[in-house]
């Protein structure tokens, strides 16, 4: 399996290289973000849960996120690889997701960054808050302080992933084809079966 974390703050692009690699890539695009957001519209008793966290622009509990990324990973488990996004956003996370690896016999094959910086960020999801219905994106206060959980709780991640020697950085600013191709370039000289 090649399995990698596509990683960054609230809007560097994780969702749109994400879509892009899955089209050329056989892997399973996991994003937390997605799975959650999609759990709220049916109300389910995750749904319930998360929304107020994710509506004030906090992180879910772990425990939550882990619960939920278990299940899909022991449903799929007969996949190529996966494509994590948006997840792990703890340390605690990325402890939870070594040790399921380990359990299908697997491991995390690299963490890609994508490098923005917090103008850009906010201008996105300003930008996006205006043309579309995600509700985290419409108020500067929610995006700030998504930004804010990603420095406090989500940085921290990328220490953990480097102490085993697997970060790779990207610049996320510039074209999107661009940014795409420096990932690809990454993957397919670093990962073997992609
Ligand atoms: P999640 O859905 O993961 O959102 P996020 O990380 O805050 O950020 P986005 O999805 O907005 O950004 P992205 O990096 O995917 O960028 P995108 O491609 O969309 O999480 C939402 C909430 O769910 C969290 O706040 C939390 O409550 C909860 N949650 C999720 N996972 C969790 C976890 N593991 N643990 C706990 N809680 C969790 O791009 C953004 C915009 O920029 C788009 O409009 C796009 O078109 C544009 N854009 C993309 N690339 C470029 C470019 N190169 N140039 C110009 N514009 C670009
Ligand atoms: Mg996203």
């Amino acid at each position: 399996m090649t399995n990698i974390i596509l990683f960054g703050p609230p809007g560097a692009g994780k969702g749109t290289q994400a879509q892009k690699l899955v089209e050329n890539c056989n892997l399973l695009h996991l994003s937390t973000g997605d799975i959650l957001r999609n759990e709220v519209s049916n109300n389910t008793k995750l749904g319930k849960k998360a929304k107020e966290y994710m509506d004030n622009g906090k992180l879910v509990p772990d425990d939550l996120v882990i619960e939920m990324i278990k299940n899909k990973i022991i449903e799929n488990s007969n996949v190529n690889g996966f494509l994590f996004d948006g997840f792990p956003r703890t340390v605690e996370q990325a402890k939870a997701l070594d040790k399921l690896m380990q359990n299908l016999g697997e491991s995390i094959s690299m963490l890609i960054s994508l490098e923005v910086d917090d103008n850009e960020l906010k201008k996105r999801l300003l930008k996006r808050g205006k043309l579309s219905g995600r509700q985290d994106d419409k108020d500067i206060n929610i995006i700030e302080k998504r930004i804010s959980e990603y420095k406090i709780k989500t940085a921290p991640v990328k220490k953990y992933y480097k102490k085993q020697g697997k970060i790779f950085t990207v610049k996320g600013v510039g074209s999107i084809n661009e940014i795409f191709d420096n990932i690809k370039k990454i993957i397919t000289t670093y990962a073997h079966t992609v």
